[in-house]
């Protein structure tokens, strides 16, 4: 069960960071519990707000799934239909759906809106991706390794191959916290945000995760319990798309590269995937795929985020 006193928002993974373990227990919990049939609706009566400033097909329909399964009501709102989308301010939107919802969980281009909601939302804000992170996705990854190394993460290691963006900044934290190895190979001028570099670094010298950083796949690769992919071109950098293609070259998961890792290493990929760029679909599609379990622990995860967070949610759940 999880413990401390729960931050207001999740919009970085260092806001759960201490919590992940108990917060990695309680999802496992929730899937089983999912399997067997239970249900326990600790959000009976409870509406969550979803603003969608970009495309969701994971993270939309598991927290909604989520939502549901908790005997809650999502609302979808893309933010071309709201108001938001012709000017009104995000604190106004923020002001107005905190007298509606329980909570709002929130996609958005740029990581200062959603701090800017937090900022004025009276209910928990959840960051569902923005430029800098995506913390629910690295629940779900933690959740996914932990599941195929029983429970353990200290003495493992994932390697990282390609971009310095928002999945790898919180899986970087993330890691950091539980004590999981993390050596990341990005391209030059593409490496993870200095910033949150040094945060994950401060998290790794208390949890004794070995964080390192390279330009070389393969050195990355070499003897890897696990090895996580991402797109090449993000949602919102698509004007960057040629630069970013000719930088990525050599930085894709192919058999090749897995062929370095440890021979029970699988793969991570938070889809969507662009097939035959940073992923082949030998990999992807092989027996050493993680990515589908991993799309399904996004529910799992979800779940336990959102008890953690709305307050009734986490008193029924004790
Ligand atoms: N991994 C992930 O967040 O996928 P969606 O963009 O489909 O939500
Ligand atoms: N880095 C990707 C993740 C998609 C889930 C993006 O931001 O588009």
């Amino acid at each position: 069960m999880v413990s401390s006193e729960p931050p207001d928002d999740l919009l970085s993974m260092r806001d759960i960071a201490p919590e992940l373990p108990a917060l990695l227990e309680r999802a496992a919990r929730l899937k089983a519990e999912r399997q067997w049939g239970t249900r326990r609706p600790v959000l009976r009566g409870k509406n969550v707000g979803m603003i969608f400033e970009k495309p969701s097909t994971r993270t939309r329909v598991s927290f909604e799934v989520a939502v549901n399964d908790l005997g809650g009501h999502a609302i979808y709102l893309s933010s071309r239909d709201l108001q938001l989308g012709r000017g009104e301010t995000i604190a106004d939107t923020a002001r107005v759906l905190s007298r509606y919802c329980d909570a709002l969980v929130y996609r958005a281009f740029r990581h200062t809106d959603e701090v800017e909601l937090a900022r004025w939302a009276t209910i928990p804000v959840i960051n569902a991706l923005d430029d800098l992170e995506h913390p629910c996705q690295t629940v779900a990854d933690l959740l996914t390794m932990r599941e195929r190394w029983r429970g353990r993460f200290v003495g493992h290691r994932v390697a990282w191959v390609g971009d310095g963006n928002n999945v790898l900044h919180s899986l970087l934290l993330g890691a950091a916290a539980v004590g999981l190895d993390v050596t990341a190979a990005t391209p030059a001028k593409y490496e993870p945000n200095p910033e949150i570099t040094r945060a994950a670094l401060e998290l790794a010298a208390a949890s004794g995760a070995k964080l390192a950083f390279t330009s070389d796949p393969k050195e990355a690769a070499h003897g890897a319990d696990a090895l996580y992919t991402d797109v090449w071109v993000s949602m919102g950098e698509e004007a960057e798309q040629a630069a970013r293609e000719a930088a990525f070259q050599g930085f894709q998961v192919n058999s090749e590269l897995l062929g370095l890792a440890a021979q029970d290493a699988f793969v991570l990929h938070d889809l969507p995937a662009h097939r035959g760029q940073e992923i082949t679909d030998e990999v992807l599609d092989g027996s050493r795929s993680a990515a589908w379990d991993q799309a399904e622990n996004r529910l799992h995860a979800q779940k336990a985020i959102l008890e953690y967070l709305v307050p009734t949610a986490r008193h029924l759940a004790r």
